[in-house]
């Protein structure tokens, strides 16, 4: 079986070694393995969260599905899109939205700085903070859950947020009754490099030391990395390749035997200058047919276009199913094919939704099931079988039951089943006789379904 692996880009920025390093040359290997599903996306919905210069957001999505595909992406392979294209993700964050602990939301980590900022500055906690930023984890949720992503290469700092993404589909699994969604895993690449930027510290545009990957071309490639921060030793004097950042970077690009031969270069005294020119001589090599793919990509919008339309419609061939199912199993069905019309008997067929039992081990180790209605409403509970045969044979024999041959003891607020005179389930308590009633028209309903399958 294939791994459906997910992850969204941000589109804020323009990229750099840092992201091509740590995060695009990864991801584009992983998408060319037979194992893999790949899915990336573009993240332009949680790009407004942070950004409303239209402009930017324009031409942050387009760089940076041209930077995507000049490195390899595949097109073909994988379903690369835009998070905005696909209707189904703003839908779904609505469902989420609705089973979504407020207090979960109140400690995301993003939320939470925001709101000490201003508690130390002796604002309003939740002054200038948008509704967009509480519910970035609910829109990231959606994301992943719309497409039963199983792993999500993420970076540390969004561990939170895949957390939160298991936690809402769990929730919305035992609301509904029914396995609705894939729980994702987070993917931590340990490995991963993280490149040094120009001034050691790690790459990145919020410390406004990046080199660029394709903006500027070769030369401010060149100039950029001339500009990257050493030490003071001298021409002729051995250089400590460790604890150089132009070392760390040629070793991201270079094989082995570059790497060895370079080391030796900066132990036997290389200077710092002609050590640069051999960096960008070797980077250059790797980006320069990239850059070319990019730029032929740059000019024309149109072909980028076309391959993300292509990326809309297979993602979709999956997300609008699910929503579809979704929106059934939460009520919203059109008026003519409702459940409860009582016009229309429901006749059994076998593409009609069916009831079913869940089994599960409870905290004394017993074995017991649910049995749920084909809206996932919970209908019974077993009693606790020490046996896991036991419980089975029960599931079997309610299965073939049906409700003239189901004993029922009512009382106010539930009710018991009976099997050869002994209680064998009950269903939850209700608040009235009237929901009490009516989960018994359910119940009977289920029963019949499942003997009229069997
Ligand atoms: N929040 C992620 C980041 O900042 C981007 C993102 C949005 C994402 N939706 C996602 C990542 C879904 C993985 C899966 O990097």
């Amino acid at each position: 079986m294939q791994t459906r692996v997910l992850t969204g880009i941000t589109t804020t920025g323009t990229p750099h070694l840092g992201n091509y390093v740590g995060a695009i040359r990864p991801a584009v290997e992983a998408s060319r393995r037979a194992d893999v599903d790949a899915f990336y996306f573009m993240a332009d919905y949680h790009a407004l969260i942070k950004s409303d210069d239209a402009a930017r957001i324009e031409r942050s999505r387009l760089e940076i599905a041209a930077t995507w595909l000049a490195a390899g992406l595949d097109p073909q392979r994988v379903t690369f899109y835009r998070q905005s294209d696909i209707p189904e993700i703003p839908e779904l964050t609505w469902f989420l939205t609705c089973v979504a602990a407020k207090g979960m939301l109140n400690r995301a980590h993003a939320y939470k700085a925001a709101v000490d900022r201003n508690t130390e500055t002796g604002e309003d906690a939740d002054a200038g903070i948008t509704a967009g930023l509480y519910m970035y984890p609910v829109l990231m949720a959606a994301d992943i859950l719309a497409f039963d992503a199983h792993k999500v290469p993420v970076g540390r700092d969004q561990i939170q947020h895949i957390e939160m993404a298991r936690d809402l589909g769990q929730r919305f699994n035992h609301i509904h009754g029914r396995e609705f969604f894939v729980l994702p895993e987070a993917l931590i690449e340990e490995q991963v490099a993280t490149l040094p930027g120009l001034d050691g510290r790690k790459m990145s545009k919020s410390y406004d030391n990046t080199i660029p990957l394709f903006a500027g071309g070769k030369k401010q490639l060149r100039e950029t990395i001339m500009r990257i921060v050493t030490d003071s030793r001298l021409p002729g004097e051995p250089k400590d390749p460790e604890s150089a950042s132009l070392f760390t970077i040629f070793r991201a690009f270079a094989n082995e035997t570059e790497t060895a031969a370079f080391r030796q270069a900066l132990l036997d005294g290389l200077g710092w200058g002609d050590a640069k020119q051999v960096l960008y001589e070797r980077v250059e090599a790797d980006v320069a047919p990239m850059r070319e793919r990019y730029e032929a990509f740059m000019t024309d919008p149109a072909a980028i276009e076309a391959i993300l339309q292509q990326g809309a419609q297979k993602a979709r061939a999956i997300a609008t199913p699910k929503l579809a199912a979704l929106r059934d199993a939460l009520g919203l069905r059109s008026a003519s094919t409702s459940a409860t019309s009582a016009a229309s008997p429901k006749t059994v067929t076998k593409q009609d939704k069916m009831p079913r039992f869940a089994s599960f081990r409870d905290a004394d180790g017993n074995f017991r099931f649910r049995l749920f209605s084909a809206e996932g409403e919970e209908l019974l509970l077993s009693i606790p079988f020490a046996d896991p045969k036991a419980a089975g044979t029960l599931q079997k024999r309610l299965k073939t039951l049906g409700a003239a041959g189901a004993v029922l003891q009512i009382q106010p607020q539930g009710m018991t089943l009976d099997l050869d005179g002994k209680q064998v389930a009950s269903t939850p308590d209700y608040r009235d006789e009237q929901s009490r009633d009516e989960a018994l028209g359910q119940l009977r309903q289920a029963l019949d379904q499942l003997a009229a399958q069997d």
